[in-house]
């Protein structure tokens, strides 16, 4: 069999099953409305857009599967997306891998990515599945930060916390999601690196602790992360922007 004829799918994993206790009070984070949209439902849409991507796994709070079904089957995606919808766990990193060990065999390349970046273009999405499809192992959408850093000895809340050092801001990058990876490396990261604590926010950091090479590649800055209420000011008025364009 020559290397073309081997299945080489690429699927989604979306975590969904955080509570967005940062947020505030109300339904959990990935079921909240934007434009009237449940925010899961952007952000499946946002990977079922990638014509690259042919299966979305949704990671849903651990009570929520049946209702998160419910609302894809409500919701028009394209044809061409197959989906699954899996209970997730306690942190983030565990509900990932819980969406890892529910891809088929057929699955070569895998992007995770947060349910709450509901408004990621698909342009980022297929910068990251290119980058993957050329060889990188693991790969990060980014962008160079604002605000310049500073490392501090955390205290008590309200104490002044004193500085430890200030990283030079031109080497820093925030990252984003979707973040794409060679699914056995990603696999095998998930099965050595222990959850510890709250367990890890970055997927590319677990690879990073096998000591395989981790890319970074142009992220966009509507692929932000909805977690304080501010950001859904944000994000309403980013898709009130795309309507007002779309109607041109
Ligand atoms: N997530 C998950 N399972 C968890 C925790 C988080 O699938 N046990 C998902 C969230 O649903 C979200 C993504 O991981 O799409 C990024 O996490 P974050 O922004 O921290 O969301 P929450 O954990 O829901 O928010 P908070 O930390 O404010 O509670
Ligand atoms: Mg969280």
């Amino acid at each position: 069999m020559s290397d073309q004829s081997l299945p080489r799918r690429t699927a989604a994993v979306i975590p969904a099953a955080g509570r967005g206790v940062r947020l505030g009070p109300g339904a959990p984070k990935a079921l909240r409305a934007l434009g009237g949209t449940p925010m899961l439902v952007h952000a499946v849409r946002a990977m079922a857009a990638s014509r690259q991507v042919s299966l979305v796994v949704v990671v849903a709070p651990p009570d929520g599967a049946h209702g998160v079904r419910y609302l894809l089957d409500e919701h028009a995606l394209p044809e061409r997306t197959e989906f699954l919808v899996v209970p997730g766990g306690e942190t983030r990193q565990e509900s990932v891998k819980l969406g890892l060990d529910a891809l088929p065999a057929d699955v070569s390349a895998v992007l995770v990515h947060d349910a709450a970046r509901p408004l990621v273009p698909v342009d980022t999405v297929d910068a990251v599945v290119e980058a993957v499809r050329a060889g990188a192992l693991a790969v990060v959408p980014a962008l160079p930060l604002a605000d310049t850093v500073k490392e501090v000895e955390p205290g008590a809340p309200g104490e002044p916390e004193p500085v430890l050092s200030t990283p030079v801001r031109s080497r820093l990058r925030a990252v984003q999601t979707p973040q794409g990876f060679d699914r056995d490396t990603l696999v095998r990261a998930h099965e050595r690196v222990a959850v510890s604590g709250e367990g890890a926010t970055d997927d590319a950091g677990l690879v990073e602790q096998l000591g395989a090479p981790v890319v970074v590649v142009p992220g966009h800055e509507e692929a932000f992360k909805v977690t304080r209420p501010l950001d859904l000011v944000l994000a309403e008025a980013v898709l009130a922007r795309r309507r007002a364009n779309d109607a041109f």
